[in-house]
Protein backbone atom coordinates (compact mmCIF):
# COMPACT_ATOMS: atom_id res chain seq x y z
CA UNK A 1 0.00 0.00 0.00
CA UNK A 2 1.56 3.21 -1.05
CA UNK A 3 0.72 6.15 0.05
CA UNK A 4 2.15 9.94 -1.85
CA UNK A 5 2.58 13.40 -0.47
CA UNK A 6 2.46 15.82 -3.32
CA UNK A 7 4.51 19.07 -3.37
CA UNK A 8 1.63 21.78 -4.01
CA UNK A 9 1.76 23.82 -7.11
CA UNK A 10 1.17 27.41 -6.62
CA UNK A 11 1.15 29.49 -3.97
CA UNK A 12 0.02 27.25 -1.43
CA UNK A 13 2.66 26.99 1.50
CA UNK A 14 1.15 24.16 3.31
CA UNK A 15 1.96 20.45 3.08
CA UNK A 16 -0.47 17.34 3.58
CA UNK A 17 2.11 15.34 5.54
CA UNK A 18 4.93 15.58 8.36
CA UNK A 19 7.48 13.63 9.65
CA UNK A 20 5.16 12.44 12.48
CA UNK A 21 2.12 11.62 10.31
CA UNK A 22 4.65 9.90 7.73
CA UNK A 23 5.75 7.74 10.34
CA UNK A 24 2.52 6.74 11.68
CA UNK A 25 1.60 5.96 8.27
CA UNK A 26 4.41 3.60 7.48
CA UNK A 27 2.65 1.98 11.25
CA UNK A 28 -0.17 1.75 9.51
CA UNK A 29 1.36 -0.30 7.23
CA UNK A 30 2.10 2.00 4.34
CA UNK A 31 5.27 2.73 2.06
CA UNK A 32 4.67 6.45 2.47
CA UNK A 33 6.44 8.47 -0.91
CA UNK A 34 7.44 12.11 -0.57
CA UNK A 35 7.80 14.56 -3.71
CA UNK A 36 11.13 16.83 -3.36
CA UNK A 37 10.88 20.11 -1.67
CA UNK A 38 6.98 19.21 -0.36
CA UNK A 39 8.08 20.12 2.58
CA UNK A 40 9.83 23.61 2.28
CA UNK A 41 7.84 26.31 2.49
CA UNK A 42 6.22 24.62 5.92
CA UNK A 43 9.89 24.66 7.01
CA UNK A 44 10.37 20.94 6.57
CA UNK A 45 13.29 19.38 4.78
CA UNK A 46 13.48 16.29 2.55
CA UNK A 47 16.15 14.51 4.87
CA UNK A 48 13.53 14.78 7.59
CA UNK A 49 11.06 12.69 5.91
CA UNK A 50 13.52 10.63 5.11
CA UNK A 51 14.83 10.18 8.87
CA UNK A 52 10.90 9.65 9.49
CA UNK A 53 10.95 6.26 6.74
CA UNK A 54 10.02 7.91 3.63
CA UNK A 55 10.97 7.68 0.21
CA UNK A 56 11.85 10.97 -1.13
CA UNK A 57 11.33 11.12 -4.97
CA UNK A 58 10.36 12.74 -7.94
CA UNK A 59 8.21 10.03 -9.33
CA UNK A 60 6.33 9.39 -5.75
CA UNK A 61 2.68 9.79 -7.19
CA UNK A 62 3.39 6.75 -9.71
CA UNK A 63 1.17 3.84 -8.28
CA UNK A 64 0.52 5.45 -5.10
CA UNK A 65 -2.64 3.73 -3.68
CA UNK A 66 -3.46 7.31 -1.86
CA UNK A 67 -2.33 10.58 -2.69
CA UNK A 68 -2.52 13.63 0.09
CA UNK A 69 -2.52 17.28 -1.33
CA UNK A 70 -3.73 20.46 0.78
CA UNK A 71 -5.40 21.52 -2.84
CA UNK A 72 -7.64 20.04 -5.33
CA UNK A 73 -5.24 18.49 -7.87
CA UNK A 74 -4.37 20.22 -10.90
CA UNK A 75 -5.23 18.13 -14.30
CA UNK A 76 -1.11 17.64 -14.70
CA UNK A 77 -0.98 16.00 -11.32
CA UNK A 78 -4.49 14.12 -12.07
CA UNK A 79 -3.19 12.17 -15.09
CA UNK A 80 -0.39 10.94 -13.29
CA UNK A 81 -2.44 9.33 -10.53
CA UNK A 82 -3.63 5.73 -11.01
CA UNK A 83 -7.08 4.83 -11.86
CA UNK A 84 -8.69 3.97 -9.23
CA UNK A 85 -6.65 6.23 -6.27
CA UNK A 86 -7.63 7.88 -2.96
CA UNK A 87 -7.15 11.44 -3.18
CA UNK A 88 -7.68 13.10 -0.66
CA UNK A 89 -7.16 17.01 -0.45
CA UNK A 90 -9.53 20.36 0.19
CA UNK A 91 -11.35 20.21 -2.91
CA UNK A 92 -13.26 23.08 -2.83
CA UNK A 93 -16.09 21.64 -4.48
CA UNK A 94 -19.02 24.27 -4.33
CA UNK A 95 -18.95 25.95 -7.83
CA UNK A 96 -16.04 24.38 -9.61
CA UNK A 97 -18.27 21.59 -11.55
CA UNK A 98 -15.34 21.31 -14.50
CA UNK A 99 -12.68 20.40 -11.67
CA UNK A 100 -14.74 17.76 -10.03
CA UNK A 101 -15.46 16.31 -13.90
CA UNK A 102 -11.57 16.12 -14.55
CA UNK A 103 -11.49 13.87 -10.87
CA UNK A 104 -14.06 12.05 -12.49
CA UNK A 105 -12.37 11.21 -15.63
CA UNK A 106 -9.28 10.66 -14.29
CA UNK A 107 -10.87 7.82 -12.51
CA UNK A 108 -9.38 8.91 -8.92
CA UNK A 109 -11.85 8.48 -5.51
CA UNK A 110 -11.26 12.04 -4.66
CA UNK A 111 -12.48 12.81 -1.01
CA UNK A 112 -13.16 16.96 -0.05
CA UNK A 113 -11.75 17.22 3.31
CA UNK A 114 -14.08 20.15 4.05
CA UNK A 115 -17.17 17.97 3.67
CA UNK A 116 -16.75 16.18 6.78
CA UNK A 117 -19.71 15.53 8.89
CA UNK A 118 -19.37 17.46 12.07
CA UNK A 119 -20.12 15.10 14.55
CA UNK A 120 -17.67 13.68 17.69
CA UNK A 121 -15.66 11.39 15.86
CA UNK A 122 -14.76 13.11 12.67
CA UNK A 123 -13.71 16.28 15.06
CA UNK A 124 -10.05 14.87 14.79
CA UNK A 125 -10.27 14.83 11.08
CA UNK A 126 -11.43 18.62 11.24
CA UNK A 127 -9.97 20.63 8.19
CA UNK A 128 -12.12 23.38 8.44
CA UNK A 129 -11.78 23.58 12.10
CA UNK A 130 -8.17 23.25 12.44
CA UNK A 131 -6.75 25.82 9.50
CA UNK A 132 -9.89 28.35 10.37
CA UNK A 133 -9.11 28.17 13.82
CA UNK A 134 -5.23 29.68 12.61
CA UNK A 135 -6.94 31.91 10.58
CA UNK A 136 -8.92 33.74 13.19
CA UNK A 137 -5.16 34.01 15.20
CA UNK A 138 -3.55 35.25 12.41
CA UNK A 139 -6.53 38.11 11.40
CA UNK A 140 -5.91 39.39 14.57
CA UNK A 141 -2.10 39.29 14.48
CA UNK A 142 -2.41 40.83 10.84
CA UNK A 143 -4.81 43.48 11.54
CA UNK A 144 -2.68 44.65 14.80
CA UNK A 145 0.80 44.76 12.72
CA UNK A 146 -1.17 47.32 10.62
CA UNK A 147 -2.75 49.47 13.12
CA UNK A 148 -0.88 52.20 14.20
CA UNK A 149 -1.78 51.99 17.92
CA UNK A 150 -1.66 49.67 20.91
CA UNK A 151 -4.00 46.97 21.65
CA UNK A 152 -4.12 47.07 25.60
CA UNK A 153 -4.76 49.53 27.51
CA UNK A 154 -1.69 51.10 28.85
CA UNK A 155 -0.91 53.13 32.29
CA UNK A 156 2.23 54.58 31.60
CA UNK A 157 4.26 57.85 33.59
CA UNK A 158 3.81 59.52 29.96
CA UNK A 159 -0.36 58.94 30.24
CA UNK A 160 -2.63 56.62 29.77
CA UNK A 161 -3.29 54.50 26.10
CA UNK A 162 -6.99 53.42 25.95
CA UNK A 163 -7.40 49.71 24.79
CA UNK A 164 -8.05 49.02 21.31
CA UNK A 165 -11.87 48.50 20.55
CA UNK A 166 -12.16 45.12 18.22
CA UNK A 167 -15.23 43.98 16.87
CA UNK A 168 -15.40 40.12 15.50
CA UNK A 169 -18.36 39.34 12.92
CA UNK A 170 -18.96 35.56 12.13
CA UNK A 171 -18.38 34.11 15.93
CA UNK A 172 -17.57 30.67 14.41
CA UNK A 173 -13.93 28.92 14.63
CA UNK A 174 -11.91 31.53 13.32
CA UNK A 175 -14.40 34.46 15.11
CA UNK A 176 -13.71 32.55 18.50
CA UNK A 177 -10.18 32.19 18.17
CA UNK A 178 -10.03 36.09 17.00
CA UNK A 179 -12.34 37.43 19.94
CA UNK A 180 -9.77 34.95 22.26
CA UNK A 181 -6.71 36.44 20.55
CA UNK A 182 -7.67 40.13 20.64
CA UNK A 183 -8.78 39.44 24.24
CA UNK A 184 -5.21 37.96 25.26
CA UNK A 185 -3.50 40.85 23.50
CA UNK A 186 -5.78 43.77 25.87
CA UNK A 187 -8.54 44.84 23.68
CA UNK A 188 -12.45 45.51 24.55
CA UNK A 189 -14.25 42.80 22.09
CA UNK A 190 -17.54 42.68 20.75
CA UNK A 191 -19.10 39.94 18.83
CA UNK A 192 -21.70 38.98 16.43
CA UNK A 193 -23.58 36.45 14.41
CA UNK A 194 -26.26 35.27 13.42
CA UNK A 195 -26.61 31.73 15.29
CA UNK A 196 -28.11 31.83 19.01
CA UNK A 197 -25.87 29.43 19.99
CA UNK A 198 -22.66 31.71 19.28
CA UNK A 199 -24.01 33.83 21.88
CA UNK A 200 -23.02 32.09 24.86
CA UNK A 201 -19.84 31.12 23.07
CA UNK A 202 -19.13 34.83 22.50
CA UNK A 203 -19.98 35.61 26.36
CA UNK A 204 -17.61 33.08 27.60
CA UNK A 205 -14.70 34.44 26.20
CA UNK A 206 -15.08 37.41 27.65
CA UNK A 207 -16.35 39.14 24.89
CA UNK A 208 -19.90 41.35 24.21
CA UNK A 209 -22.53 39.73 21.87
CA UNK A 210 -24.32 42.21 19.57
CA UNK A 211 -27.09 41.13 17.45
CA UNK A 212 -30.78 42.05 16.36
CA UNK A 213 -32.08 38.91 18.60
CA UNK A 214 -35.77 38.79 17.01
CA UNK A 215 -37.88 35.18 16.03
CA UNK A 216 -35.63 34.74 13.12
CA UNK A 217 -32.38 35.10 14.68
CA UNK A 218 -33.70 32.36 17.13
CA UNK A 219 -34.28 29.72 14.21
CA UNK A 220 -31.42 30.77 12.36
CA UNK A 221 -29.15 27.14 12.57
CA UNK A 222 -29.47 24.50 10.40
CA UNK A 223 -28.94 21.09 11.97
CA UNK A 224 -25.26 20.67 11.05
CA UNK A 225 -24.52 23.58 13.56
CA UNK A 226 -24.05 26.28 10.34
CA UNK A 227 -25.13 29.31 9.40
CA UNK A 228 -28.65 29.94 7.06
CA UNK A 229 -28.87 32.79 5.03
CA UNK A 230 -30.77 35.42 6.51
CA UNK A 231 -34.12 36.97 4.70
CA UNK A 232 -33.16 40.49 2.98
CA UNK A 233 -35.11 41.99 6.15
CA UNK A 234 -33.35 40.41 8.73
CA UNK A 235 -29.93 41.68 6.71
CA UNK A 236 -31.17 45.43 6.71
CA UNK A 237 -31.74 44.99 10.32
CA UNK A 238 -28.56 43.50 11.24
CA UNK A 239 -26.85 45.97 8.73
CA UNK A 240 -28.62 48.96 10.74
CA UNK A 241 -27.10 47.87 13.90
CA UNK A 242 -23.39 46.89 12.42
CA UNK A 243 -23.49 50.49 11.29
CA UNK A 244 -23.91 52.28 14.38
CA UNK A 245 -21.62 49.58 15.74
CA UNK A 246 -18.96 50.00 13.55
CA UNK A 247 -18.00 53.76 14.03
CA UNK A 248 -16.65 53.20 17.04
CA UNK A 249 -14.44 50.65 16.22
CA UNK A 250 -10.89 49.99 15.82
CA UNK A 251 -10.33 47.04 14.47
CA UNK A 252 -13.04 44.48 12.12
CA UNK A 253 -12.64 41.45 11.58
CA UNK A 254 -14.90 39.23 9.21
CA UNK A 255 -15.12 35.89 9.41
CA UNK A 256 -18.50 35.26 8.28
CA UNK A 257 -19.49 32.40 5.67
CA UNK A 258 -22.21 29.87 4.54
CA UNK A 259 -21.57 26.53 2.99
CA UNK A 260 -22.35 26.44 -0.51
CA UNK A 261 -23.19 29.95 -1.04
CA UNK A 262 -20.82 33.32 -1.43
CA UNK A 263 -20.29 35.04 1.54
CA UNK A 264 -22.91 37.39 2.81
CA UNK A 265 -21.81 41.22 2.17
CA UNK A 266 -22.21 42.52 6.04
CA UNK A 267 -19.96 45.93 5.33
CA UNK A 268 -20.57 48.55 3.00
CA UNK A 269 -18.17 51.19 1.67
CA UNK A 270 -20.33 53.50 3.78
CA UNK A 271 -19.55 51.83 7.13
CA UNK A 272 -15.96 51.74 6.17
CA UNK A 273 -16.27 55.51 5.68
CA UNK A 274 -17.89 56.03 8.87
CA UNK A 275 -14.52 54.67 10.78
CA UNK A 276 -12.00 56.69 11.78
CA UNK A 277 -8.63 57.01 9.73
CA UNK A 278 -6.16 54.60 11.11
CA UNK A 279 -9.13 51.94 11.58
CA UNK A 280 -7.82 48.39 10.01
CA UNK A 281 -10.08 45.31 8.76
CA UNK A 282 -9.47 42.22 8.35
CA UNK A 283 -11.97 40.22 5.73
CA UNK A 284 -11.24 36.44 6.22
CA UNK A 285 -14.18 35.23 3.76
CA UNK A 286 -12.61 36.89 0.99
CA UNK A 287 -11.84 33.72 -0.81
CA UNK A 288 -15.91 33.36 -1.11
CA UNK A 289 -16.07 36.83 -2.66
CA UNK A 290 -15.61 38.70 0.74
CA UNK A 291 -17.82 40.22 3.56
CA UNK A 292 -16.22 43.70 3.24
CA UNK A 293 -17.38 45.99 0.02
CA UNK A 294 -13.97 47.01 -1.77
CA UNK A 295 -11.76 44.21 -0.35
CA UNK A 296 -9.21 43.55 -2.40
CA UNK A 297 -7.76 39.94 -2.61
CA UNK A 298 -3.91 39.65 -1.32
CA UNK A 299 -4.39 42.93 -0.80
CA UNK A 300 -3.78 45.63 2.18
CA UNK A 301 -5.72 48.63 0.75
CA UNK A 302 -6.61 52.16 2.14
CA UNK A 303 -9.51 54.62 2.16
CA UNK A 304 -9.72 57.49 3.69
CA UNK A 305 -6.88 56.16 6.01
CA UNK A 306 -8.76 52.87 7.04
CA UNK A 307 -7.31 49.60 6.00
CA UNK A 308 -9.09 46.64 4.59
CA UNK A 309 -6.98 43.31 4.51
CA UNK A 310 -7.84 41.12 2.25
CA UNK A 311 -5.11 38.16 2.61
CA UNK A 312 -6.28 35.05 0.96
CA UNK A 313 -4.96 31.45 2.53
CA UNK A 314 -4.38 33.34 6.11
CA UNK A 315 -3.90 29.63 7.20
CA UNK A 316 -0.93 29.49 5.02
CA UNK A 317 0.43 32.91 6.20
CA UNK A 318 0.87 30.36 9.76
CA UNK A 319 2.32 27.22 7.01
CA UNK A 320 4.69 25.43 9.43
CA UNK A 321 1.65 25.27 12.31
CA UNK A 322 -1.31 24.65 9.89
CA UNK A 323 0.72 21.87 7.97
CA UNK A 324 1.14 19.95 11.05
CA UNK A 325 -2.36 20.50 12.21
CA UNK A 326 -3.87 19.22 8.44
CA UNK A 327 -1.34 16.70 8.35
CA UNK A 328 -2.94 14.84 11.61
CA UNK A 329 -6.08 15.45 10.65
CA UNK A 330 -5.53 13.78 7.18
CA UNK A 331 -4.02 11.17 9.29
CA UNK A 332 -6.98 10.19 11.14
CA UNK A 333 -8.78 10.57 7.70
CA UNK A 334 -6.10 7.92 6.49
CA UNK A 335 -6.76 5.51 9.27
CA UNK A 336 -9.95 5.28 8.09
CA UNK A 337 -9.11 4.09 4.73
CA UNK A 338 -6.90 0.99 6.23
CA UNK A 339 -7.31 -2.56 7.69
CA UNK A 340 -5.16 -1.90 10.71
CA UNK A 341 -5.15 -5.87 11.09
CA UNK A 342 -4.46 -6.69 7.54
CA UNK A 343 -2.53 -3.53 6.55
CA UNK A 344 -4.15 -3.11 3.35
CA UNK A 345 -6.74 -0.38 1.71
CA UNK A 346 -10.32 -1.05 3.27
CA UNK A 347 -12.80 0.93 2.97
CA UNK A 348 -16.77 1.03 4.46
CA UNK A 349 -18.46 3.12 1.83
CA UNK A 350 -21.35 2.92 4.53
CA UNK A 351 -19.07 5.10 6.86
CA UNK A 352 -20.77 8.18 8.08
CA UNK A 353 -17.70 10.13 6.77
CA UNK A 354 -16.76 8.20 4.12
CA UNK A 355 -20.44 9.20 2.10
CA UNK A 356 -20.23 12.78 3.66
CA UNK A 357 -16.83 13.66 2.03
CA UNK A 358 -16.45 11.01 -1.32
CA UNK A 359 -17.09 13.03 -4.06
CA UNK A 360 -16.03 10.93 -7.35
CA UNK A 361 -15.71 7.34 -7.57
CA UNK A 362 -15.36 4.73 -10.56
CA UNK A 363 -15.46 7.50 -13.28
CA UNK A 364 -18.44 9.27 -11.67
CA UNK A 365 -19.59 12.13 -9.58
CA UNK A 366 -21.33 10.49 -6.88
CA UNK A 367 -21.30 13.17 -3.71
CA UNK A 368 -25.50 13.45 -4.10
CA UNK A 369 -25.07 17.27 -3.37
CA UNK A 370 -22.50 17.73 -7.15
CA UNK A 371 -23.66 15.01 -8.96
CA UNK A 372 -25.15 16.40 -12.28
CA UNK A 373 -28.78 16.71 -12.20
CA UNK A 374 -29.83 14.18 -14.90
CA UNK A 375 -27.74 11.62 -13.75
CA UNK A 376 -29.55 11.98 -9.90
P1 LIG B 1 -18.35 29.00 9.02
O1 LIG B 1 -16.91 29.10 8.70
O2 LIG B 1 -19.25 28.29 8.06
O3 LIG B 1 -18.94 30.48 9.25
C1 LIG B 1 -18.34 31.36 10.16
C2 LIG B 1 -19.39 32.02 11.02
O4 LIG B 1 -20.09 33.02 10.27
C3 LIG B 1 -20.47 31.07 11.56
O5 LIG B 1 -20.48 31.13 12.96
C4 LIG B 1 -21.75 31.61 10.93
O6 LIG B 1 -22.87 31.45 11.79
C5 LIG B 1 -21.40 33.08 10.76
N1 LIG B 1 -22.28 33.84 9.85
C6 LIG B 1 -22.86 33.45 8.69
N2 LIG B 1 -23.61 34.45 8.18
C7 LIG B 1 -23.50 35.51 9.02
C8 LIG B 1 -24.03 36.83 9.04
N3 LIG B 1 -24.86 37.26 8.08
N4 LIG B 1 -23.71 37.63 10.09
C9 LIG B 1 -22.90 37.20 11.07
N5 LIG B 1 -22.36 35.97 11.11
C10 LIG B 1 -22.65 35.13 10.11
O7 LIG B 1 -18.58 28.36 10.46
P2 LIG B 1 -17.62 27.43 11.31
O8 LIG B 1 -16.54 28.19 11.89
O9 LIG B 1 -17.25 26.29 10.46
O10 LIG B 1 -18.58 26.95 12.48
C11 LIG B 1 -19.94 26.57 12.28
C12 LIG B 1 -20.45 25.86 13.50
O11 LIG B 1 -19.95 24.55 13.58
C13 LIG B 1 -20.11 26.49 14.83
O12 LIG B 1 -21.20 26.34 15.69
C14 LIG B 1 -18.98 25.66 15.34
O13 LIG B 1 -18.83 25.77 16.75
C15 LIG B 1 -19.47 24.32 14.90
N6 LIG B 1 -18.43 23.31 14.86
C16 LIG B 1 -18.71 22.05 15.29
C17 LIG B 1 -17.75 21.06 15.25
C18 LIG B 1 -18.08 19.67 15.71
O14 LIG B 1 -17.39 18.77 15.39
N7 LIG B 1 -19.12 19.45 16.44
C19 LIG B 1 -16.42 21.32 14.73
C20 LIG B 1 -16.23 22.68 14.30
C21 LIG B 1 -17.22 23.61 14.35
Amino acid sequence: MKVAVIAETGAEPRVAATPDTVKRMIGLGAEVFVEPGAGEKSGILDSEYAAAGANVAADALSGADIVLLVRRPERATLSRCKKGAFVVAMMDPYGNDDALRAMAEAGVTAFAMELLPRITRAQVMDVLSSQANLAGYRAVIDAAAEFGRALPMMMTAAGTVPAAKVFVMGAGVAGLQAIATARRLGAIVTATDVRPAAKEQVESLGAKFVAVEDEEFKAAETAAGYAKEMSKEYQAKQAALVAEHIKKQDIVITTALIPGRPAPRLITSDMVASMRPGSVLVDLAVERGGNIEGVKADEVSETGGVKIIGYRNVPGRLAATASSLYAKNLYAFVELLIDKKTKTLAVNWDDDIIKATALTREGAIVHPRFRPKDAA
